[in-house]
């Protein structure tokens, strides 16, 4: 999160002077509105704000209809929920290279389909894009589904297309650690009705039952707003099915709605400053720029460096004032870390466990150090930087100056 002031605190107070906090039959349609204005925004049929990013991608497997049996092809460098989120529907992720530019590798996806396969989940660490054409390509070729896991992507896009919005589903994530936040939340984002419908009931058991509820009792609900996106407005087509409870408050609706209205200000400040660092770079002979898929469409979060060896990358990672990391060391951020996958522990009840279920005896669990070699040799030969959007002149000078200078040492 990069900015937090006034203008949410007095969002939030109108909530709760209001007492309406709770999305169903709320009078203020915070959530609903902030839905709205985020579909609208990015350009999407249909957005749903939920818990987390963990739980817009299981509500868009759910919707896209995988579970056991599937595998779904994830990449060697994302935050483990991304796998985590294909284990919690019952299926089995499959670790797929990345390429120089730290995004799932559209050739190594293709070499890892079987015929067990049934999505691919590119994911935009960072804030770098992913080959989304190269992905779409063997998506298409192959019968599969995309799901674009940009948690750490919000408005970042792809040759003009809003990243989350290319394949035919996507996570935004809105936890503390994101370009916009609440503190803890997320968002589905689709085109497609049918994953939508089931993302509803997912995310909210009771949504099928308040439909009729609201057809008996139109009486009860004062406000007939029918443009609301929430299902008791409108007819569904995909039969109920026991969901859970992973909806959103009217608090974070309304937090949310502040949040949209900063995202095209932040984006704009780190761009801007992550060109003034490449072009105030320009004449440093010794720095190769992490290679983009596209580096208008970069959020601008993290500026990249790739170096020929681990040595020079850290040298240059903890010079003075540069303050880089090297992304082999962040953790559950590395597939040789997510330690419930590699121990094929894949639900708390044995028998809800993806690697124990019969339907998906043969499929590829195979989670050695070796399977994704390529993946670990470019994390390890890489650094990133992150960039502040409220770094004043000064600031971005100083940074200019180290890199150059950390970079003439090497
Ligand atoms: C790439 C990626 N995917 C998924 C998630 C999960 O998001 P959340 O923490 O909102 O559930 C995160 C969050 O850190 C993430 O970085």
């Amino acid at each position: 999160m990069y900015r937090m002031g006034q203008e949410e605190v007095d969002a939030v107070a109108r909530v709760v002077k209001s007492g309406e906090l709770f999305r169903i039959a709320s009078k203020n349609h915070e959530v609903d509105n902030f839905e709205k204005e985020l579909s609208e925004k990015i350009g999407v049929d249909y957005a749903l704000f939920l818990t987390g990013g963990t739980t817009a991608l299981m509500t868009g497997l759910m919707g896209l209809g995988i579970g056991p049996g599937d595998e779904v092809i994830v990449p060697a460098y994302t935050f483990m929920a991304s796998a985590l989120a294909v284990t919690a529907v019952g299926a089995i992720p499959v670790i797929a290279d990345c390429d120089e530019t730290l995004g799932l590798d559209p050739v190594d996806v293709e070499r890892k389909i079987s015929p067990h396969t049934k999505a691919i989940m590119p994911v935009h660490m960072i804030g770098f894009p992913c080959d989304m054409d190269g992905i779409m390509d063997v998506a298409k070729k192959h019968g599969l589904k995309v799901i674009e896991d940009s948690c750490q992507a919000v408005g970042g896009s792809y040759k003009g297309k809003t990243l989350g919005t290319i394949g035919h589903a996507g996570a935004y994530s809105f936890n503390y650690f994101k370009i916009i936040s609440c503190g803890e939340g997320g968002a589905l984002l689709t085109n497609d009705r049918d994953v939508f419908e089931v993302a509803v009931y997912q995310h909210d058991g009771g949504s099928a039952f308040r439909d009729d509820y609201a057809e008996l009792n139109r009486g009860m609900f004062e406000d007939k707003d029918t443009n609301s996106l929430y299902p008791i407005y409108d007819k569904y087509k995909t039969p109920v099915f026991a969901g859970i409870q992973c909806r959103q408050s009217e608090i974070n609706g309304a937090f949310m709605r502040v949040q949209l209205g900063r995202l095209d200000g932040i984006l704009a400040d780190l761009r801007r400053i992550k060109k003034q660092i490449v072009e105030g770079l320009s004449n440093v002979s010794k720095l190769q720029l992490l290679k983009s898929n596209d580096p208008d469409g970069d959020c601008g979060t993290h500026i990249g460096f790739t170096f020929q060896e681990e040595e020079k990358a850290r040298q240059f990672a903890s010079s003075e004032g540069v303050n880089g990391g090297l992304p082999i060391d962040s953790g559950r951020h590395i597939f040789t870390n997510w330690v419930p996958i590699t121990n094929k522990r894949g639900a708390y009840h044995h028998l809800m466990n993806p690697f124990e279920m019969p339907q998906n005896e043969g499929l590829n669990a195979n989670y050695g150090n070796d399977v994704c070699s390529l993946t670990l040799d470019h994390l390890k030969r890489t650094v990133v930087i992150a960039i502040n959007p409220d770094w004043s002149e000064e600031e971005v000078q100083n940074k200019i100056n180290s890199i150059a200078l950390a970079a003439g040492n090497l």
